[in-house]
């Protein structure tokens, strides 16, 4: 049976917290489907399209083979997961702010999919501090970004 986990979020943009969950979705699934959803909490910087480009170059570079896709949905999560399968939704755990969100969200999706199960990666100690909002704040004041994203990532900011 193939094991397919879901990671979702706004990914905008990816950061190497974010590669360092997909590696460890690798490690645990078959296959790691990146989810770009919507956050109606967050103004976007990044187009959806850009996005999903930027994960798709970067899941080539994971080595993944074909292991890593990247998605846009607009509906409910555990609606995508039921459409394609997935028995795992993926999600960074960075700090104690990020768990008090993290165990709403899993406790909701657990509600309305009791037989999907969110997995918990907790944050490297180099990538701890990292977070896509204040990668946009810092690439929009003109910043260095290059310790924090892919550097396709970092390329797309600098233009
Ligand atoms: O990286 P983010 O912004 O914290 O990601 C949030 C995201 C996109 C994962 C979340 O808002 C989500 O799952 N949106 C899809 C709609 C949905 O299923 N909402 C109910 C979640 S309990």
């Amino acid at each position: 049976m193939t094991r397919i986990a879901l990671f979702p979020g706004s990914f905008d943009p990816i950061t190497n917290g974010h590669v360092d969950v997909i590696r460890a979705g690798l490690a645990m699934c078959d296959e790691v489907i990146v989810a770009i959803g919507q956050n109606p909490s967050k103004t976007p910087l990044l187009s959806v399209d850009q996005r999903q480009r930027l994960i798709a170059e970067i899941a080539d570079d994971l080595g993944g083979a074909g292991r890593v896709t990247a998605t846009a949905f607009d509906g409910l999560l555990v609606d995508l997961a039921r459409e394609r399968g997935a028995a795992v939704v993926l999600r960074g755990l960075r700090d104690a702010a990020d768990f008090a969100y993290e165990m709403q969200m899993a406790g909701m999706n657990a509600a309305m999919a009791p037989s999907l199960e969110t997995v918990f990666v907790p944050a490297r100690p180099a990538n701890r501090h990292v977070t896509a909002t204040l990668v946009r704040q810092i690439a929009g004041m003109g910043g260095d970004v290059s310790p924090f994203v892919p550097e396709p990532v970092r390329a797309a900011l600098s233009r």
